[in-house]
């Protein structure tokens, strides 16, 4: 496992400030693309029957889409702010103020739990929070959840970014791990895990704007993470060749989807 530092006032001050700074998402998400694909497929394997959970839904793209097409789910984050302004555009989306180290709702409520770039976020209780999504599933549920990966991909993104684990100034910013710590992670809480895919949702090369599509040179994140981040034929080339050759490696995240036993 790997550490991540950057400069800001920790967890919640990232989220807080990343949040204000972005309108809600649409509903409109791309289901060829991470997360939609991953989200998709979860709840087709869905068993027993229940109430969906997005943990960490943020500005809501994923559960919009869901809602919107008539699933019983429920957004939980921990920034109170963002669930404020996603219920300023419907109000009949049902959200929760909680962490994800301590859900409030009782044992075995959900089919399912999308879990989309949460767990890396946590400084401590890691251990803890896979556990307690584990209570909140039925037996038989499944967990679909990333993790930021400890490789190539990512060291490169945080060197880019300027990070530095040995400066003072900088704090906690993600956890990176392994495949295999990840798998273990969710074999300890109780899951038994039937896939693991990696991802590149934004891959280092996206910071560079002549490699992007030509629809995103100018970055608009809520367009960008509908549609997913977008490259030209160049930047394609780069990112599915380096994918082709070495996805461990190249991919920004690991994607598991898990059954809870
Ligand atoms: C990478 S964002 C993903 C947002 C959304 N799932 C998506 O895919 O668009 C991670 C989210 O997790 C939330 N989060 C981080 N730590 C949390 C915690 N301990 N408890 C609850 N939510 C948390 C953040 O506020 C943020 O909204």
């Amino acid at each position: 496992m790997r550490i991540s530092y950057r400069a800001h006032g920790g967890a919640q001050d990232y989220w807080q400030r990343r949040w204000d700074d972005v309108a809600v998402d649409s509903g409109s998400i791309n289901l060829d693309r991470y997360p939609g694909r991953f989200a998709e497929h979860a709840l087709k394997l869905a068993r027993p029957a229940g109430p969906v959970l997005e943990a960490g839904c943020g500005a809501g793209r994923v559960l919009r889409h869901y809602h919107e097409r008539g699933v019983e789910i429920i957004g939980l984050d921990f920034i109170a702010s963002v669930l404020a302004a996603i219920h300023r555009e419907d109000a009949r989306i049902p959200l929760a103020a909680g962490d994800i180290t301590n859900l409030p709702f009782p044992n075995e409520t959900f089919s399912a739990v999308l879990a989309f770039g949460l767990y890396h976020g946590l400084e401590a209780g890691l251990d803890e929070a896979m556990a307690d999504t584990r209570r909140v599933i039925k037996t038989g549920g499944v967990l679909c959840a990333s993790m930021r990966l400890d490789n190539l991909q990512n060291r490169m993104t945080d060197r880019l970014a300027g990070t530095s684990a040995s400066s003072e100034r900088l704090r906690f910013h993600k956890l990176n791990l392994t495949t295999a710590e990840f798998k273990a992670l969710a074999t300890r809480a109780g899951f038994e895990v039937e896939t693991v895919q990696y991802v590149e949702n934004m891959s280092f090369l996206y910071k560079f704007p002549a490699l992007r599509h030509a629809s995103q040179r100018v970055f608009r994140e809520n367009e960008a993470r509908g549609k997913g981040y977008r490259f030209n034929l160049t930047g394609n080339i780069l990112q599915r060749g380096a994918m082709a050759i070495a996805p461990a490696q190249m991919a920004n995240l690991a994607v598991i989807t898990a059954r809870a036993i």
